[in-house]
């Protein structure tokens, strides 16, 4: 079992990317026996295909670091690394760029929403940026990669990709690439913005009170919560009362998501009571979840010897990871490479 994913460090870490995808990233090292590898990473190459600040991408990618053990990453236990320090996965991009299909790429959802319509007006990079995510994966010939819901597109091109590359370039019984596995946790796979129930909890949002960030204190948590957009009706005691209702259903799916239990449970404790007592009971719930873990990050945020020290070794198993499937990619293709390379 190889297992890899990926966060882009723009902005900061929210509610979302903690119960969607690194919560899940955690408890699979946690529960890693010696048959498991986990590689986690910030995607600080897909982080340029939308405009940028160096200054601030550079500052966001320790920050991120940062983060990213406060939730509980060990870089004992998994590869923790930035992709720019690991040239692979721009090369393997390029190399899967012959396999790849305008009409794929065309079609997926991240690029319509993120080009809106001015398409004319995006970098190649933003375009191709589902075929680098690609790369990530097939490099380490990753079998699970643990995300939210939004990027099951993503991978489901990733595993196109292979397969084409695979029968184009490969024998059936010696292929270049695995074919991974999206791994969607089936609660709390999509949160949604506190301010329109519609949309999901993304750090490009303008608004900060859409989301929570883990660096937000417990007063500012509350606060969000308060003016979270809801609706008059009190919570149902079933799920089927919540149909139609976005934002109430949004926020018991984070409640359950924290207390570790599921929204039928959350219902049955809350059927009948009205915001003013949930509100209250979802932020104690999110203060004592994230909470630990922003105390955490307080304390690391600063080292930054540390967190280059983290990243320059993970990026050193990284390439070391990535270097089998790199050369048999090159020689699938027919391409010579200068021995050593
Ligand atoms: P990114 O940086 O937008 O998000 C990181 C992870 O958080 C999940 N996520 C959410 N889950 C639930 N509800 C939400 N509102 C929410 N918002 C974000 C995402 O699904 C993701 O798992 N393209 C990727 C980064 C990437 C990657 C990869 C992921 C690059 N290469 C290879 C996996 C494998 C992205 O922009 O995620």
């Amino acid at each position: 079992m190889i297992v890899v994913s990926g966060i882009q460090p723009t902005g900061n870490l929210h509610l979302g990317n903690y119960l969607g995808a690194i919560r899940n990233w955690v408890k699979m090292q946690d529960d890693m026996g010696s048959d498991r590898k986990c590689l986690f990473f910030l995607a600080d190459l897909h982080a340029i295909s939308l405009p940028h600040d160096p200054a601030q991408l550079r500052d966001n990618t320790l920050e991120m670091t940062a983060a990213l053990v406060a939730c509980g990453l060990d870089p004992a236990r998994c590869v923790l690394f930035n992709q720019a320090q690991v040239p692979a996965h721009a090369e393997l991009q390029w190399l899967l760029m012959g396999t790849a299909r305008m009409g794929w790429l065309n079609r997926m959802t991240q690029w319509k929403d993120k080009a809106g319509k001015n398409r004319e007006g995006q970098s190649v990079a933003l375009f191709g940026y589902p075929v680098l995510q690609a790369a990530d994966v097939l490099l380490y010939q990753a079998t699970h990669v643990p995300v939210g819901e939004d990027q099951k597109q993503h991978l489901e091109l990733a595993r196109d990709i292979a397969q084409k590359f695979n029968n184009d370039f490969a024998s059936e019984e010696d292929p270049v690439f695995t074919l991974p596995e999206p791994f969607i946790p089936p609660a709390a796979a999509r949160i949604m913005s506190l301010r329109d129930g519609s949309k999901k909890m993304s750090k490009s949002d303008v608004s900060d009170m859409s989301r929570i960030n883990l660096t937000d204190d417990a007063d500012t948590m509350a606060q969000k919560v308060k003016k979270a957009k809801t609706d008059p009706e009190p919570l149902p005691s079933e799920l089927d009362g919540l149909e139609g209702r976005p934002e109430a259903l949004n926020l018991v799916s984070i409640y359950a998501a924290l207390a570790g239990t599921t929204p039928e449970a959350v219902l049955a404790e809350f059927g009948g009571q009205g915001f003013g007592a949930f509100k209250p009971a979802l932020a104690e719930q999110l203060v004592s979840v994230l909470g630990p873990i922003r105390d955490r990050f307080v304390e690391l945020k600063d080292d930054r010897e540390q967190l280059d020290a983290i990243l320059v070794r993970g990026a050193s198993q990284a390439r070391e990871l990535g270097t089998p499937t790199l050369d048999a990619a090159y020689d699938a293709l027919g391409l010579v490479r200068a021995s050593g390379s």
